[in-house]
């Protein structure tokens, strides 16, 4: 029989063996770039929405803070959609005519709902909640990017667990002081711009996160000022040392940050934050 088939056709076979081979790694390949893909996974891209809504004017120029409008990010999973009659607050009196507004106005008259297109949307079987992250001192920035500079709502990340997990193998590298949670401009501290934190007596009951406090200013410079406002005209002379410097908050508790590594260990120990094998195990997303 074997001499049917000559060696020829021997390395034939073999070489479209290797060939089918190659083809499938390529589908694999492509199927997982596509997977990846903006297109799949919606990342930048800004969909259709019945008014077109710009978090830039409303948050950077107006001023107007997230929880405004998104009231229930720090105590439930879903940090929330404003309802008609938030935006009505202002829309009855400001741009009343506008023809962008009419579906806002056609809502509020037919107490119908705006329908908004969602621009994150995590499938069923993934569990998420805002109210842990928010209280752990992730600020929406790390997840949302620069709302403030967006005219129109796009994701700035894929959603994808690879993105979740980047963070939870290693939190200490996105933690903020909870005080800075909505500050869409927070930057990481560098020895140019520090921070100090202080913790309060862990025994006196207050939840973890809060009994943390943080500052960008100089707490020791800031307790001096304050001793000097208090000194009655005539000078220092013949005052005890107590009234020179009342006792303040003392700033020697304070300890100072210059590289976020540092912050971020010290945030994660303080707040109590599980181990990055905690953190990754399947349970903790898919319940
Ligand atoms: C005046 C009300 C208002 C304020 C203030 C506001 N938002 Fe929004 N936000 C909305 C509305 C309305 C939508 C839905 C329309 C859209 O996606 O643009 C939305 C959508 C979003 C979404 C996307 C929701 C989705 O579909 O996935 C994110 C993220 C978001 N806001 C974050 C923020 C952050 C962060 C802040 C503070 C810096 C903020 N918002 C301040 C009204 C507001
Ligand atoms: C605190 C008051 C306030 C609230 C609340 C508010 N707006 Fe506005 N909005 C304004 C003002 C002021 C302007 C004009 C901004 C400008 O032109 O500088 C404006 C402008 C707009 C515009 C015109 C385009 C633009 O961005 O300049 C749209 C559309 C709009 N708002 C939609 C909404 C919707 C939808 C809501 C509810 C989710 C809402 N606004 C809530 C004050 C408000
Ligand atoms: C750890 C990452 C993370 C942080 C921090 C975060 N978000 Fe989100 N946000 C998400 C994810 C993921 C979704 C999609 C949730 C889903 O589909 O169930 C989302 C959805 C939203 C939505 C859409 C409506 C909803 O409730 O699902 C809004 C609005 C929003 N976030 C606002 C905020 C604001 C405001 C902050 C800061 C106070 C913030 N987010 C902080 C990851 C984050
Ligand atoms: C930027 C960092 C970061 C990102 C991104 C992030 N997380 Fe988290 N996540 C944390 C931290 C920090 C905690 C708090 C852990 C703790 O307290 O032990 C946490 C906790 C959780 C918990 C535990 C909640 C509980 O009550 O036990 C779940 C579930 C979770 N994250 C899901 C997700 C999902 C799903 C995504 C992606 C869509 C995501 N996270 C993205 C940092 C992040
Ligand atoms: C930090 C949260 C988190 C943890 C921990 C996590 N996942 Fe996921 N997982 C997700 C998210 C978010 C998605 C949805 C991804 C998407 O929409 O593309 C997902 C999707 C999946 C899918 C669907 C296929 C896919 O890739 O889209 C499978 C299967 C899966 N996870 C298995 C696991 C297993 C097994 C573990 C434990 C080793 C695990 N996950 C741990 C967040 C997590």
């Amino acid at each position: 029989m074997a001499q049917i088939f000559d060696r020829s056709s021997n390395a034939l076979a073999r070489a479209s063996l290797v060939l089918a081979g190659l083809m499938v790694i390529a589908i694999g390949v492509t199927l997982d770039q596509l997977q990846r893909s903006p297109w799949v996974t919606r990342q930048g891209q800004r969909p259709e929405q019945p008014v077109p809504f710009s978090h830039k004017h409303h948050v950077q120029g107006l001023g107007l803070q997230c929880q405004y409008c998104h009231v229930t990010v720090e105590k439930s999973s879903y940090a929330g959609i404003p309802p008609t009659k938030t935006c009505i607050n202002c829309h009855a009196q400001i741009w009343t005519n506008a023809q962008l507004l009419e579906p806002v106005r056609t809502s509020w008259a037919t107490n119908q709902s705006l329908v908004w297109t969602r621009v994150h949307d995590l499938p069923d079987f993934v569990y998420f909640s805002h109210e842990i992250h928010v209280n752990k001192g992730l600020g929406c920035a790390a997840c949302h990017g620069r709302v403030d500079q967006m005219p129109l709502m796009y994701a700035q990340n894929t959603l994808q667990m690879e993105w979740c997990l980047d963070c939870h193998r290693n939190p200490a590298k996105n933690l903020r002081p909870t005080s800075q949670v909505y500050n869409m401009a927070w930057e990481k501290p560098t020895s140019d711009r520090p921070v100090w934190c202080s913790v309060a007596d862990e025994k006196s009951g207050v939840p973890t996160a809060q009994s943390v406090d943080c500052v960008t200013r100089d707490p020791a410079a800031a307790g001096v000022q304050v001793a000097s406002l208090e000194l009655p005209a005539g000078g220092t002379k013949g005052l005890t040392a107590d009234v020179v410097a009342p006792r303040l908050p003392t700033p020697v508790s304070y300890q100072k940050f210059t590289s976020q590594d540092e912050l971020g260990h010290f945030l994660v120990q303080h707040y109590k934050i599980r181990t990055p094998r905690d953190l990754s195990s399947c349970e903790v997303c898919h319940r």
